[in-house]
């Protein structure tokens, strides 16, 4: 059974990524789950140029079908996060470094300074819900998406994936501006805007009122995207939200994506998720008399 997988120039032994925010603030974390053996790949949180404190308690909170986040890109900057990249360079799984900026410079020097630490591709994280000036300003608009994937483009040579909103009128637009602009993978979705009231307080329950849904209840819509993504562009998609199971991921293939990445998944089932949905996937194809998951993806287009 073959389900090894290639996104532009990297190669993943299996299509199961850890998807970024998820467990990867720091080595150690990173270091666990690469360690279980189950994962293809890691994307870094999404680093800036200096370091972000993030938004006060509360910044996640379960709810019955999903997990709602306004963590607001806590993370130490890019100068301290290198020391983490370091420590896991050794363990021979690729490493996609994630970065968010808020403007096309600071793209170019985070994507810089992420190529000399040796990771294997960049994420561009366009598409954060709840830190406006670093997400959603940036994200909605197809000109400056344009402007910093060719930016980032003409200063590394690694690979550079798109990291696409779902929050938007047209995601398709979005996906051609990147690949019209040299991307080399396009990954969707992020978390999908969203509040939680507390009834008794009267109040929204997060500190940042607004956040990012993600889990279970958001696979339809990033299943869509990648669906809609994959009819209009050539380029790899890579998709993500509320994978759990690796029915949920063939779903991704079906649609068009050529590798998943996991993230509320692993506070639902465990670091052995990667695991479980990879033996979930080949199961899934024994039965079905598929031998190449290159053979899966897109077949849900007629
Ligand atoms: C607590 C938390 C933190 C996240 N932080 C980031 C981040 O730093 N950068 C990013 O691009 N996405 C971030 N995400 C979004 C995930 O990478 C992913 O796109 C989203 O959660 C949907 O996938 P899932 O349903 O498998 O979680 C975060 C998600 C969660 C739940």
């Amino acid at each position: 059974m073959d389900i090894s997988t290639t996104i532009s120039s990297i190669k993943l032994k299996n299509p199961t990524i850890l998807a970024s925010g998820i467990m990867d603030e720091d080595a150690g974390s990173m270091q666990r789950i690469i360690k279980r053996g189950g994962v293809g790949a890691v994307v870094t949180k999404s680093i800036g140029l200096t370091a972000r404190r993030g938004y006060p308690n509360p910044t996640v909170i379960e709810l019955e079908h999903g997990i709602l986040n306004a963590m607001g890109l806590p993370n130490p900057g890019i100068d301290h996060y290198g020391e983490e990249i370091e420590k896991i360079k050794h363990l021979q799984t690729p490493i996609i470094g994630s970065i968010y900026g808020a403007n096309p410079d600071e793209f170019i020097e985070l994507s810089r300074r992420m190529e000399d630490l040796d990771v294997d591709a960049l994420e561009l994280n366009l598409s954060c819900p709840h830190t406006k000036k670093y997400g959603l300003e940036i994200g909605c608009d197809p000109y400056l998406v344009r402007k910093i994937t060719c930016a980032v483009k003409e200063n590394v040579s690694i690979p550079v994936f798109i990291k696409l909103s779902p929050n938007v009128t047209s995601i398709i637009e979005l996906a051609k501006m990147a690949e019209e602009a040299g991307a080399d993978a396009i990954v969707a979705i992020n978390t999908v805007k969203a509040m939680k009231i507390n009834i008794d307080l009267r109040r929204p329950i997060l500190s940042n009122k607004i956040g990012g849904y993600s889990g279970k209840a958001i696979m339809p819509i990033g299943v869509r995207c990648v669906y809609e993504i994959a009819e209009n562009i050539q380029i790899p998609i890579i998709g993500v939200g509320g994978i759990t199971t690796g029915e949920d991921a063939i779903e991704y293939f079906m649609a068009g994506a050529s590798a998943v990445q996991i993230g509320s998944g692993v506070y639902y089932r465990g670091i052995d998720i990667f695991k479980t949905v990879c033996s979930e996937i080949e199961n899934w194809m024994k039965k079905h008399g598929y031998k190449k998951l290159s053979d899966l993806i897109g077949v849900a287009h007629i």
